[in-house]
């Protein structure tokens, strides 16, 4: 939630900031703003709107350093007062990333010193405490951690001194950040997208780390406020993969990526004859030998990964699975088996919640964790004992749809190495799941393939305002992520149910305005899914199937078929899920939606 990004240059730094902001506005974008230093003035921009429209209105603005940032609103609504940058008496600036729980005593204190308050958020306490420090003689990096000191919370910020033309000061706790190393030019970003365009080299910084950042030279402090080298990495993030190619959307862009993305996961088992534990870590094969169940705790969509994993894992691996959401295990009491695993799952691994569960697992005494994650700097990979890392590289659009996918086939290979190590599979059995899984690349392009047909489905929802989504078992967690997307980003009210329980309830929502979408893969439950499918009918209900090719659902009025090209067996709900992300895709163009920003929400979710 919330991009920053600063530059100190050789050159006119704008262009880089407002490149970077563009890149970030997936993090946040109902307003943004920057500050540059000119001639020993700061010169603030800001614009309650979109990272275009800033650009328009800082055309005439120059400055050889700077900050910026794209905000998604937690204290204070959208409006150009409460955008950052932040600043204190026309001397400090700061821009900000998390929130700042103890704002409101701070800001009583300092509105008493003097200061005042010209938004609602919680930074602006930031920029007049390090104000405070500065003041009294310190320099803008002592007076940056002596405020520090004074914060409770969650921050990545960014500040910049109008006396001061050669440094920024950057620091993070809670959010993610890290710096770019160019040639007589250094910069700093939440995110390595913002700044690949100047440079792919760079620096993850730690917990606590504060930065002094100049043109020719940059000096890290760790939290205990000691100089300390952090390595400088190559990012291997290309500027490619963040650019948008000829396709319209992110979103778009991502859905058709998943058939490199399964197989870029699939890579460690690719050339391998059988599967082993140290795909998730060295020490997994022991920690595998002593855990007796499994705790999924994941948010929105990662979570409904988790609801498939536990589908898989107790019927091929035979281990008791719970899947929680994380925001609700963390504030309930609950009773902690030390034997269990915890998997937190999680595309961006910087999910509040999901890290906040993962903290409070390990104080209730859980010593085994996995992280199944895409992004590999991430707190949630560096806070767990083992690791496994998707490889569906950068999502951009704010609909999550290669991380789900390549989280079920990490999923997948988990239950797989428990069913083996539990002698639960054959080494028949195991070749026969691999061979499946190297298939799964090709059957994914033939699903996408139906993208066409798909389009046309979708015009049927130009003017529908609810949906219902139907699926059984292994598919009802599908039929919950096809609601979850359809709601995103077409804003239609949508919701999932197991196809059985349509009679104890939704069914009396059912008439010809209510379509009904069924995921229909040709599995043992087929049958009663068909029995469903009529009630449905029954009630003037429109029925959209995706099915698979040998189930022999038939294409009548009022019924409308997808047929999907093959049934995939255990992996079919990875198939199943495309279909319902370019449904969703094709009715929020219908719908004329901001398909890649839908309103309220933000990627990266790294507030409570
Ligand atoms: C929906 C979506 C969200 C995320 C959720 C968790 O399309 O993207 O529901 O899945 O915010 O995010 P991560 O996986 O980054 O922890």
């Amino acid at each position: 939630m919330c991009g920053i990004v600063g530059a100190v240059a050789q050159r006119n730094v704008v262009p880089i900031l407002l490149e970077g902001l563009q890149r970030l506005e997936y993090r946040g974008y109902d307003s943004a703003g920057l500050v540059v230093l000119h001639d020993g003035l700061l010169d603030r921009v800001r614009s309650n709107g979109r990272v275009a429209e800033l650009s328009e209105k800082s055309a005439n603005t120059q400055g050889l350093l700077g900050i910026a940032h794209t905000r998604w609103a937690t204290h204070g609504v959208p409006s150009e007062r409460n955008a950052h940058p932040h600043m204190s008496r026309n001397l400090i600036g700061v821009v900000h990333n998390g929130i700042i729980e103890n704002y409101e005593s701070l800001r009583t204190r300092l509105t008493a010193e003097g200061y005042e308050f010209t938004s609602d958020t919680d930074t602006e306490v930031i920029a007049h405490l390090v104000h405070s420090h500065y003041v009294l003689g310190n320099t803008l990096l002592a007076a940056t951690q002596a405020a520090l000191t004074e914060l409770v919370g969650a921050y990545a910020i960014g500040v910049i001194a109008s006396d001061n033309a050669d440094q920024i000061i950057c620091a993070r706790r809670g959010s993610p950040l890290l710096m770019g190393i160019g040639i007589e030019e250094n910069f700093f970003a939440s995110d390595v997208s913002a700044l690949l365009p100047v440079t792919s080299r760079v620096v993850y910084l730690e917990e606590g780390d504060v930065v002094e950042v100049g043109r020719l030279a940059y000096q890290i402090f760790a939290a205990d406020g000691n100089p300390v080298d952090r390595p400088v990495q190559v990012s291997e993030i290309s500027n490619e993969s963040v650019s948008l190619g000829n396709y319209r959307h992110y979103m778009q862009k991502e859905i058709h990526e998943q058939p490199q993305a399964i197989a870029d996961t699939l890579e460690s088992v690719c050339n391998s004859k059988s599967i082993v534990p140290g795909i998730f870590g060295a020490e997994a094969a022991a920690s595998f030998e002593s855990i007796d169940s499994i705790l999924i705790l994941a948010c929105g969509t990662s979570h409904h990964a988790g609801l498939v994993a536990r589908y898989w894992l107790e019927e091929i691996a035979g281990i008791q699975c719970t899947v929680e959401i994380a925001s609700e295990y963390r504030y309930r009491t609950s009773v902690p088996n030390p034997k269990a695993l915890v998997i937190v799952l999680s595309q961006s691994g910087e999910t509040a919640d999901t890290l906040a569960a993962l903290n409070h697992a390990k104080a209730l005494g859980h010593t085994h964790t996995l992280a199944i994650c895409n992004v590999p700097e991430s707190a949630l990979i560096r806070l767990s004992q083992l690791r496994f890392l998707t490889r569906a590289g950068p999502e951009i659009g704010v609909a999550s749809t290669k991380a789900f996918t390549t989280q079920l086939v990490a999923l997948f290979l988990l239950t797989l190495v428990l069913a083996k190590q539990r002698g639960r599979l054959t080494p028949e059995q195991e070749q026969q799941h691999l061979h499946a899984l190297r298939h799964l690349p090709a059957a994914t392009q033939k699903v996408l393939d139906l993208e066409p047909q798909i389009a046309k489905i979708a015009e049927h929802f130009a003017d529908k305002q609810h949906a219902l989504f139907l699926g059984r078992g292994l598919h009802y967690p599908i039929a919950l992520e096809g609601a979850l997307k359809l709601k995103e980003i077409s804003y239609i009210h949508a919701e999932a149910y197991p196809a059985g329980e349509l009679k104890h309830g939704p069914l009396a929502l059912v008439d010809k305005d209510m379509p009904v979408i069924s995921v229909a893969p040709n599995d043992v439950l087929l049958e009663k899914l068909k029995s469903n499918l009529q009630e449905v009918r029954a009630r003037g209900g429109e029925l959209y199937v995706f099915a698979d090719a040998d189930t022999h659902i038939r294409e009548t009025d009022g019924v409308h078929i997808l047929q999907m090209p093959e049934h995939a067996g255990y992996l079919s709900p990875i198939l199943h899920t495309i279909p319902l992300q370019l449904l969703s895709y094709y009715v929020a163009l219908q719908k004329g939606t901001d398909v890649d920003k839908p309103r309220n929400l933000a990627k990266s979710v790294t507030v409570e």
